[in-house]
């Protein structure tokens, strides 16, 4: 209010009676800049509303019940752990007609795993997959591939062309029915064709809206090695397949137009699978197609080391587990295993420290990109000073998850204590933004926590 109280004075230097100066003390506070009427929503922020709150006249939930957006727009057992028994999640638990054959609230509440009948609705009682939930980011880099369109953990939509437009009515008809019957209009309403462009606009603006470019200018030791590792065709060989680490093709391998491929890595041989043995009923799953040819879908890795457990059925807890997948029988023995052996005379073979580096490498691409979104969500609090705090309050919740996971991810690896440093002052500064009530406050905090997480990527990569 700096320029108002100058104005202020100026009118006193140049008026002769105080009657002036009264009634401009009076009028000044209704003179005071009417509030902006609220934009328009876009379709991305129309799109971001139905997949947070519409319920499609089904069992209660949302597709947010499942991609939430504080635990990266997909599913942790430590995030299910923190819900009342009343979310709707639970819904097999709570609503007497969903009880059988809808989800497995064991293996749910234990290994955040999902009940899918990717194969149809014929068979309920045994033809059915249990898989996690994948995380929602980077769509915009992660769908597209030469045989069409490459949604779900096997790529084969859910069900219909592949397509995200196609894969929100699958969702609804598998996960929001009120009974098993799935009768649409009776056990939920399907989405119209305004609804499923919103809801595609909003899904692909999240996240990562290009590929990363390989090599980076790493600082740490450890890492840069496992950035090698992951580049070599002759030792890592990650990056045929998780192109820039990607979910795409490397194109001098698989063509130019590759896009984002099917393999059948082995991970369904996975020895001792802890929904396994943990006794609950989990039928093989099939992958690709109906019925299936044991192909799964390739997935992003720059978002990977925050979004465990890994692959589709979560049966590995850590990142460092699912580097070391890669030396073992089910990956060698598998159709693209062979194919490597044959492309380059030799199975991947990595000793402890390389798997721990490529491991280090996935933890600060992770790291890197988590600092990214998070200053993109709170440019996006600043750009907002004078829009209602409920507007601020969602996007402040994601800017601090994401701070938070860049932290985790390194500290988990025992990695770059002066970045970890950072990141916690940056998420101080975050939590301080969610506290506070004034506006000018708030993007003062944010443009703080801006400022840490520079100071955190400049200990982790060059310019
Ligand atoms: C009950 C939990 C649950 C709900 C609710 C849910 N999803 Fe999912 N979602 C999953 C699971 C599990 C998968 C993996 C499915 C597969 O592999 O085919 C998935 C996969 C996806 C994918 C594929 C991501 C990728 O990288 O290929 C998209 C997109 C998606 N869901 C969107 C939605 C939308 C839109 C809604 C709301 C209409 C929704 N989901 C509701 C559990 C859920
Ligand atoms: C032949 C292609 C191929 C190669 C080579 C390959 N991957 Fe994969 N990767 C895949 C596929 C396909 C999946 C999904 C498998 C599944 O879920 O069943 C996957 C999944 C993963 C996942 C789990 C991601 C998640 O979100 O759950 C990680 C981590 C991973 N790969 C890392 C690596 C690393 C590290 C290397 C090199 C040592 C490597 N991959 C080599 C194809 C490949």
């Amino acid at each position: 209010m700096i320029g108002a109280v100058d104005k202020y004075s100026t009118v006193r230097q140049h008026s002769k009676t105080t009657f002036a100066v009264i009634l401009l003390t009076f009028l000044l506070p209704a003179c005071k800049m009417p509030p902006k009427p609220t934009p328009e929503p876009t379709l991305v922020e129309i799109g971001e509303q139905i997949f947070l709150n519409e319920t499609f006249a089904g069992n209660g939930r949302t597709c947010g019940t499942c991609h939430r957006p504080t635990d990266n727009f997909g599913l942790t057992p430590s995030f299910i752990a923190t819900l009342g028994d009343d979310d709707p999640l639970f819904v097999a638990e709570t609503n007497p007609d969903l009880a059988n054959n809808f989800e497995n609230p064991v293996l749910m509440r234990e290994f955040a795993l999902i009940l899918e009948n990717q194969d149809g609705f014929g068979d309920l009682a045994n033809n059915f997959n249990m898989r996690g939930v994948p995380h929602t980011l980077a769509m915009r880099t992660s769908i597209d591939s030469a045989a069409g369109p490459r949604t779900g953990w096997s790529g084969d939509g859910a069900p219909g062309d592949g397509s995200l437009r196609s894969f929100a009515t699958g969702a609804v008809i598998q996960h929001f029915t009120k009974t098993t019957n799935r009768i649409p209009g009776v056990d939920f309403r399907l989405p119209t064709d305004d609804e499923l462009d919103a809801l595609e606009a909003f899904q692909l603006s999240l996240g990562r809206q290009a590929e990363i470019s390989l090599p980076l200018p790493l600082k740490g030791i450890v890492a840069a090695r496992g950035q090698e590792i992951f580049l070599d065709n002759t030792l890592g060989k990650c990056n045929a397949c998780h192109f820039n680490a990607g979910a795409n093709g490397n194109p001098a391998i698989f063509g130019p137009n590759a896009g984002n491929l099917n393999f059948n890595t082995g991970v369904e041989n996975l020895p001792d699978q802890p929904a396994v043995l943990s006794g609950g009923k989990v039928p093989p799953d099939d992958g690709f197609g109906t019925p299936g040819n044991g192909e799964f879908n390739t997935p992003t890795l720059v978002e990977a080391a925050d979004t465990g457990p890994f692959f589709h059925n979560n049966s590995v807890e850590t990142i460092e587990g699912s580097v070391a997948f890669y030396n073992g029988d089910a990956f060698t023995n598998s159709p693209a295993g062979q194919l490597l052996i044959g492309a380059t005379g030799s199975a991947i073979n990595l000793d402890a420290t390389q798997v721990v580096a490529v491991a280090a490498f996935l933890r600060v691409i992770n790291a890197l990109e988590n600092i990214r979104s998070s200053n993109e969500l709170l440019e996006r609090v600043i750009a907002a000073e004078d829009r209602a705090e409920r507007f601020v309050t969602p996007i402040l919740a994601r800017a601090r998850s994401e701070t938070r996971d860049a932290l985790d991810v390194l500290r988990g690896g025992g990695l770059h204590p002066q970045s970890v440093a950072r990141l916690m002052a940056a998420l101080d500064f975050i939590e301080q933004a969610q506290s506070t009530t004034k506006a000018k406050r708030r993007t003062g905090y944010a443009r703080d926590a801006i400022a840490e997480h520079g100071r955190a990527r400049n200990d982790l990569s060059g310019p």
